[in-house]
């Protein structure tokens, strides 16, 4: 019998997608999160043998994000623990242009192991099952932008991508940089929603210190959300803004539109 798909992050936006995918192709999960059958903390390595026994394939979506100062000795000890376990092939969930990420990226890539890293722009469900939920539906949505357009993608694209990565040959060794077709910018996607969904919605973008406030302000302990803060200020600095081509290379098909997304939310009851 074919041994069970490690999906880290099973339960979160992209890992519970994954699972759901793998699972209607009568794949069998393993879900690898702090509350799964057999837990997986990545802050607690002594987890990690037990979630990896037996695993041949793993989907590794790392939280709270590969820039965090720690996650690169994680990831160390991970791949070590990985390829000490006898994982064959491991797709990497990363993120743009980002020099920390990319440090721990090296780390997978100079395994024995397999290898698929996947490098998403924003996401478009950030706004309607991630932090700008809220935002939506109180009216307001704000981050710290200098006005840079933003390629967002839809993450079942980005699911796609993963399992095809998983389950399938010619993947190995590939990076693929997953974003949507088309550049908005934040007001241009809020627009979006608010014509949509009827809601009356809109964007401001704010200071980084701004942001952190906000966080701080929902319950984010203060050293993370200034983190978060000065990371979502850089990627929003206008680095990322352009377009890629990993859906299309992965896939042989255009990523999903922005619009397409608002109006599955918005028929999938997300922004009620
Ligand atoms: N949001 C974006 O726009 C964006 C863009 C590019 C890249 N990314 C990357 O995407 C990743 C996040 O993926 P996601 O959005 O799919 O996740 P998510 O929705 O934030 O969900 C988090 C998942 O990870 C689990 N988890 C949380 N802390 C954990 C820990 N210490 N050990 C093990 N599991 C833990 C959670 O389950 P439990 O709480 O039950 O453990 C849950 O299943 C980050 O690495 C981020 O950098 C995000």
């Amino acid at each position: 019998m074919q041994s069970e798909i490690l999906v880290i992050g099973a339960t979160g936006k992209t890992g519970k997608r994954v699972a759901q995918r793998l699972e209607a192709r009568g794949l069998r999960v393993r879900h690898g999160t702090r509350r799964s059958k057999i837990p997986f903390d990545w802050e607690q390595p002594d987890t990690w043998g037990a979630a990896l026994r037996d695993i041949e394939v793993a989907y590794v979506a790392y939280l709270p994000d590969l820039a965090a100062p720690s996650a690169h000795g994680v990831i160390a000890a991970f791949v070590k623990a990985a390829e000490d376990a006898g994982l064959r092939r491991v797709v990497l969930l990363s993120e743009r242009n980002e020099a920390r990420a990319q440090a721990c990226e090296q780390l997978v890539k100079d395994s024995s192991m397999e290898w698929t890293i996947l490098q998403p722009s924003w996401f478009a469900q950030n706004f309607s099952e991630g932090g700008f939920l809220e935002g939506v539906l109180s009216g307001e949505v704000s981050v710290p932008t200098s006005g840079a357009a933003e390629p967002f993608v839809d993450i079942e694209d980005l699911a796609d991508v993963a399992v095809a990565a998983l389950t399938e040959d010619g993947r190995t060794g590939q990076v693929y940089e997953v974003t949507g077709a088309e550049l908005l910018t934040w007001d241009e996607a809020v627009a979006h929603i608010a014509r949509i969904t009827g809601r009356d919605v809109s964007f401001r973008a704010c200071t980084a210190e701004e942001f952190g406030g906000m966080l701080i302000a929902v319950g984010i302990p203060e050293e993370d959300a200034n983190f978060t803060a000065t990371l979502v200020e850089q990627m929003l600095d206008g680095k990322n803004a352009s377009t890629s081509d990993g859906v299309q290379r992965a896939l042989g098909r255009e990523p999903r539109s922005f619009v397409q997304f608002c109006q599955d939310a918005h028929a999938q009851g997300c922004w009620e």
